[in-house]
């Protein structure tokens, strides 16, 4: 089959990357330039330099022969002639209200329905399925048809088939989805859907569901605010608990709670933030669109008080129970992306700490991330930013440091305990977000460093922990 996408991001490029694994010829199209000559480069360290995400370099090197990437309007048209599905993967961020900005979205749509009008000299005598894989609004599906039929363009289907990547698995999350859920609105829409899906129907592991495309559309969001809602319990009551009483062990406790398979194991490790693309977003305009009905959404309003006041709790606990302040001082803040294993620093808990410590007056941040660092240096640009620096090892960004936060949990984070313990002078002050120095809390307080981790009281001066404790 000829399928397009609409949006290289994340979801786009890794998608059109396993559509072509499943044999289809695939075009994915966007407007950034930089972007389409990166992941069309066909050169391994460019292509991650865009989107890292493991494996997916591998594939579209690997089937370059039915994967094109593009920028160019005419080779859209000469596709959209030929397309069998076109995939929307737009960007939907939310506004500041929380409503969702579907700007992106709808001029996207416009610009595919003017070329979808023009199909065969106007006579459109192909069909096409338009499947939305961008999180939307639950109606969004009237919206496009709003958008579609002025334009005249007939003989189309629109479906919902929203994305649950996981960014950093998502090329393997592709591959092997958990479930795969298609709404649609006529038995010839989901044949098309079932045609081009056929390895996941196959799938002895795949949950296939069939819905409406409504349904599927509020599947994702709810989904995405149940995962949010269980971060939010996790640091504000498990978290808050393990902080507020010294004879807890953190690890201890999430261990015991996550031996009930009726709660499971996702979620429970602490942070000093809920980030990423999406799940603030998607919680946001869930609450937005029930609010916007009438309906009460406390319970999702909470959720999301509770993830913010989490990574401010987390800061101020510097000065609160150390009475550490940052104004003057050289801090190393290891960890930009949002979480391991991806460039991603959409609202990452990196970003709130460097702005919070550029508004306290810290003299220098010293950053470093594995791959996130190109993406920081857009974020927080140099010309505008001079006290940040950027390092090229977790050591580098340590070394002359007075005090050090860790925001996100790769891996190579839970080595240093001892790098510090040898080269940073006391006084030291380690704010630990994601516990990955767990093992050496006690013997960094004991050479005099003051440590606060999520989840734990404080280490070290005003150290409340009895002998017994862990
Ligand atoms: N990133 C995730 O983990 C994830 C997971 C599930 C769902 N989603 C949803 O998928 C959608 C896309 O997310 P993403 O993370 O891939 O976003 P992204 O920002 O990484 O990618 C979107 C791409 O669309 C391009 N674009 C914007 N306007 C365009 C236009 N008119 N024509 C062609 N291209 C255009 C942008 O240049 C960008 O490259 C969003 O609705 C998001 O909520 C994201």
């Amino acid at each position: 089959m000829h399928t397009i996408y609409m949006g290289a991001g994340f979801v786009g490029a890794c998608s059109a990357a396993v559509t072509a694994d499943s044999g289809h010829q695939v075009l994915a199209f966007d407007i950034d330039s930089e972007r389409i000559a990166r992941l069309s480069s066909l050169d391994a360290e460019r292509i991650e330099s865009c989107i890292h995400e493991q494996g997916l370099a591998e594939l579209i090197i690997k089937h370059q022969s039915r994967l094109a990437f593009s920028d160019n309007p005419a080779v859209l048209a000469g596709w959209i002639e030929k397309a069998d599905v076109i995939f929307i993967c737009l960007p939907t961020p939310e506004q500041t209200d929380g409503a969702v900005d579907l700007s992106y979205f709808m001029r996207g749509m416009e610009d595919i329905g003017r070329l979808l009008a023009k199909r065969s000299a106007g006579k459109q005598e192909r069909r096409v399925l338009i499947v939305n894989k961008s999180t939307v609004p639950i109606d969004a599906i009237d919206i496009s048809r709003r958008i579609l039929h002025p334009l005249g363009v007939k003989n189309f289907g629109i479906a919902s088939n929203p994305e649950f990547l996981v960014e950093g698995k998502a090329i393997d999350g592709s591959i092997h989805p958990e479930r795969v859920i298609v709404g649609a609105e006529s038995a010839q829409d989901f044949e098309t859907m079932r045609s081009l899906y056929q390895r996941f129907i196959d799938s002895s592991t795949v949950q296939y569901l069939e819905m409406n495309p409504y349904e599927a559309a509020a599947v994702k969001l709810l989904a995405n605010a149940a995962l949010f809602a269980r971060l939010s319990f996790t640091f504000s009551a498990v978290g808050r608990i393990c902080e507020i009483f010294p004879f807890l062990n953190y690890e201890n406790v999430r261990r015991g709670i996550t031996g009930d398979s009726r709660i499971g194991r996702w979620g429970f490790y602490n942070s000093l933030f809920a980030g990423g693309s999406c799940l603030i977003k998607d919680t946001e305009a869930l609450a937005h669109q029930m609010e916007a009905r009438g309906a009460d959404a406390d319970f999702l309003r909470s959720a999301l008080a509770a993830n913010r006041y989490q990574a401010e709790h987390f800061y101020a606990r510097a000065a609160n129970e150390a009475g550490y302040a940052f104004s003057g001082k050289r801090v190393a803040v290891l960890g930009l992306a949002f979480k391991q294993d991806t460039n991603d620093m959409r609202h990452s808990g990196a970003s709130l700490i460097i702005q919070r410590l550029l508004q306290d007056g810290a003299r220098e941040i010293r950053a470093f991330d594995p791959a996130a660092q190109e993406t920081a240096q857009a974020v927080f640009p140099a010309a505008e930013h001079p006290r940040i620096t950027y390092h090229n090892s977790a050591e580098e960004a340590i070394t002359g440091s007075e005090a050090l936060f860790i925001c996100t949990d790769w891996p190579q984070f839970r080595a240093l305990g001892e790098y510090i313990a040898e080269f940073c002078r006391v006084p030291y002050l380690v704010m630990d977000g994601r516990r990955m120095l767990e093992r050496q809390y006690h013997t960094l307080a004991a050479l005099g460093m003051q440590v606060i981790a999520v989840g734990s009281p404080i280490f070290g001066a005003q150290d409340r922990r009895e002998d017994h404790n862990g």
